[in-house]
């Protein structure tokens, strides 16, 4: 089998545990296989890096990376995630763009390229993840690179009226077209950057998925990320009785439990949740010291545009529900700033009797999966999902609502706490089903032989355009159909 190397800006070293979705799938995707991860270590130098850090396993390696504070500041917190990921997340308003930081995200996007460069072999498939290394494969092909080389884009993409807002938006987003294969969460996702090829001058073949452009061929595709469901599970099954859930089920005092689990960013529609609670309990007070809504919340890239203002937004809605509505034995909103580990949050996932997953715009979220893998079978919790996460397209269990509508869902949690169990349980088994069906090592193993059979396929296409194309003048004889 040949070799992978997943090329990312984060890599979690082996022990190291990582908030977010992209690490917890690839890292998935390459248990069992031969394989390379290159990232950016966390370490930020005052000087030029050092060589980077090689941890090398009898299966998997290691290619640890430090940046500069410079490249830290305008490739990390500048073009990657205060022009990319809030124009991507359809926040035009948020993007704050900057030359600096452009020439910023080009310049980390060739010290990759140099850095994988250096241990690539002829048969290893590359694999390039997420916004912030776009132009990876442009590099690499530059550097002589003839492999396969595939990109998956983890947040979601926008219309091309949206794309085309960004600045030289050509040299970045229309930097994708030199991989072979570039995968999206949704089939609304890959049609848009494929109507975004088009403005660009390319021509579609085979039901839009095959792009020629400026001499390069490439195909995009909807690969949805899943998780890894069985070992989620399990997870949840032998924490259900920890002392960790134990004292958490002590604390509620028989309160059923609402939950909120999202790194702290204004994508999360944080805000719109903490209001739609505030809604239930000021017109449903029957709640009112009957339920606990739990928020886990990470902090997150505390120096991009938009997510300090973001926090204290959160900070002073959660003091005010608290403060209103909160008595000497309950408070109605526990808001915690800290990250749990994989088994302590399917335990917590197994014992609330409902989830509020309620982003603005999200990829995929894997919470939202994660939180129907962990559920007892035979009394199992509610989803509540935003129309605006790419597991929406997915988890057709749920109750799908408009996160913008606070009294929408205000009234989905209602219906959530009130469910009866066999409609509980009937939702649930159609979401388990198919999260069992199509979990992360289907997911990797799907992306990887379509990149790795790419090539192939475009000589397919060759073969046919072949059969047609005019090869002699009596082909091209009026009211013969060629092409
Ligand atoms: N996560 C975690 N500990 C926490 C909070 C979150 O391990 O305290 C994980 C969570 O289990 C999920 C990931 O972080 O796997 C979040 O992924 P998601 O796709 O929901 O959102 P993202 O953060 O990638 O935007
Ligand atoms: C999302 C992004 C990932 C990113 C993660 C955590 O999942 O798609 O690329 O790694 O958030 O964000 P951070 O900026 O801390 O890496």
């Amino acid at each position: 089998m040949a070799r992978l190397v997943i090329v990312s800006n984060r890599v979690a070293l082996p022990g190291e545990k990582r908030a977010g979705g992209l690490a917890v799938a690839v890292k998935a995707a390459l248990r069992g296989r031969q394989g390379v991860w290159c990232g950016w270590s966390g370490r930020v130098t005052e000087e030029t890096p050092a060589a980077p850090e090689i941890i090398e396993g009898r299966n998997l390696s290691y290619v640890a990376l430090d940046l500069n504070i410079d490249d830290h500041q305008e490739y990390y917190n500048g073009f990657a995630n205060s022009v990319l990921w809030p124009l991507l997340h359809y926040r035009v308003d948020l993007a704050e763009y900057s030359r600096a930081d452009l020439s910023g995200y080009i310049r980390v996007n060739s010290y990759f390229a140099d850095q994988v460069s250096k241990i690539l072999q002829p048969d290893d498939i590359v694999w390039v993840h997420d916004y912030h290394l776009m132009r990876l494969a442009l590099e690499l092909r530059a550097r002589g690179h003839d492999n396969p080389i595939g990109f998956f884009l983890h947040i979601p993409c926008p219309p091309p009226d949206i794309l085309q807002a960004l600045p030289k938006h050509a040299e970045t987003l229309g930097a994708l077209a030199a991989f072979d294969l570039v995968g999206f969460q949704t089939d609304n996702d890959t049609d848009n950057y494929g109507k975004y090829l088009e403005t660009r001058g390319a021509s579609p073949s085979r039901g839009g998925r095959y792009f020629e452009i400026e001499g390069r061929r490439v195909q995009i595709d909807t690969f949805p990320v899943g998780i890894e469901t069985a070992i989620y599970a399990r997870a949840a099954r032998a924490a259900a009785h920890s002392p960790f859930i134990t004292d958490l089920l002590a604390s509620l005092g028989g309160r059923s439990l609402l939950l909120g689990v999202d790194r702290l960013d204004y994508s999360k529609g944080i805000v719109q949740r903490l209001q739609a609670f505030e809604h239930l309990l000021d017109e449903q007070p029957k709640w009112r010291g009957a339920t606990t809504f739990l928020q886990i919340t990470p902090k997150s890239r505390e120096r991009a545009a938009g997510y300090k203002e973001m926090e204290d937004l959160v900070t002073a809605l959660v003091g005010h529900i608290n403060g209103q509505y909160g008595e000497a034995a309950w408070t109605p909103i526990r808001y915690v700033n800290r990250s749990y580990s994989r088994r302590q949050l399917a335990g917590i996932y197994r014992c609330a009797q409902a989830a509020l997953v309620t982003p603005l715009r999200d990829g995929m979220n894997l919470v939202a999966k994660e939180f129907v893998a962990a559920q007892d079978e035979s009394d199992p919790g509610v989803l509540v999902l935003s129309q605006f996460a790419g597991a929406a397209a997915e988890l057709d269990g749920a109750l799908i609502v408009n996160p913008h509508e606070k009294e929408a869902v205000s009234a989905a949690i209602g219906h959530a706490l009130t469910m009866p169990k066999e409609e509980r349980i009937s939702r649930h088994a159609r979401m388990l089903a198919r999260i069992s069906d199509y979990d992360v090592t289907r997911w990797a193993e799907t992306f990887v032989a379509r990149l790795a059979e790419a090539r192939h396929k475009w000589s397919l296409i060759d073969g046919i355009r072949h059969i047609f194309a005019p090869r002699t003048a009596d082909a091209r004889r009026p009211g013969r159909r060629i092409g």
